[in-house]
């Protein structure tokens, strides 16, 4: 049984993994208009559905240790970018927020002594890392490439391969 500090904590975290999911589908959308980047457009579609799957696993772990899940309301994310480099700063930013939120669940899972949900929790601390290294990766990648277009396509060429390389 989750305490009800636990449960609300969790519910934050579900909160916080569907903005996730969000701010990804709106950089997926507005890279779907910006010529030339089908596969930076298919990451970002990709990486809202993964931050979706990372909801939809808390829901059902609050609900099957006796809590219950609320599903939250959302803000609109931000709609457009300056630029692709703009939009994968945001991206990395966002996934350390996250990082330093799925820390403090894991605070929150010590102090009640539930080690339960300190056990489950372990998959995103694990998740977060991989996230940030993809981040980051993306980040180098696009300092290096500045301005010159014929990087630009081979960024969009190789990022699908690089996300795989980094999730194994
Ligand atoms: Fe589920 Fe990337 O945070």
């Amino acid at each position: 049984m989750l305490s009800k500090k636990m449960q609300e904590t969790l519910n934050e975290q579900i909160k916080i993994e569907a903005e996730s999911s969000q701010v990804y589908l709106a950089m997926a959308s507005w890279a779907e208009i910006q010529p030339g980047i089908d596969n930076v457009t298919a990451f970002f579609y990709q990486h809202s559905e993964e931050e979706r799957q990372h909801m939809l696993k808390l829901i059902h772990f609050v609900n099957e240790r006796g809590g219950f899940a609320t599903v939250p309301a959302l803000p609109q994310p931000q709609l457009t970018f300056p630029s692709i480099k703009h939009a994968f700063a945001a991206l990395l930013k966002h996934e350390i927020f996250v990082s330093q939120s799925i820390n403090k669940c894991i605070e929150v899972s010590l102090n009640e002594k539930d080690y339960a949900t300190h056990n489950f929790l372990q998959w995103y601390v694990a998740e977060q890392i991989e996230e940030e290294a993809l981040a980051r990766t993306m980040n180098d990648k696009l300092e290096l490439i500045g301005d010159d277009k014929s990087g630009m396509y081979l960024f969009d060429k190789d990022i699908l391969t690089i996300s795989i390389d980094i999730d194994q």
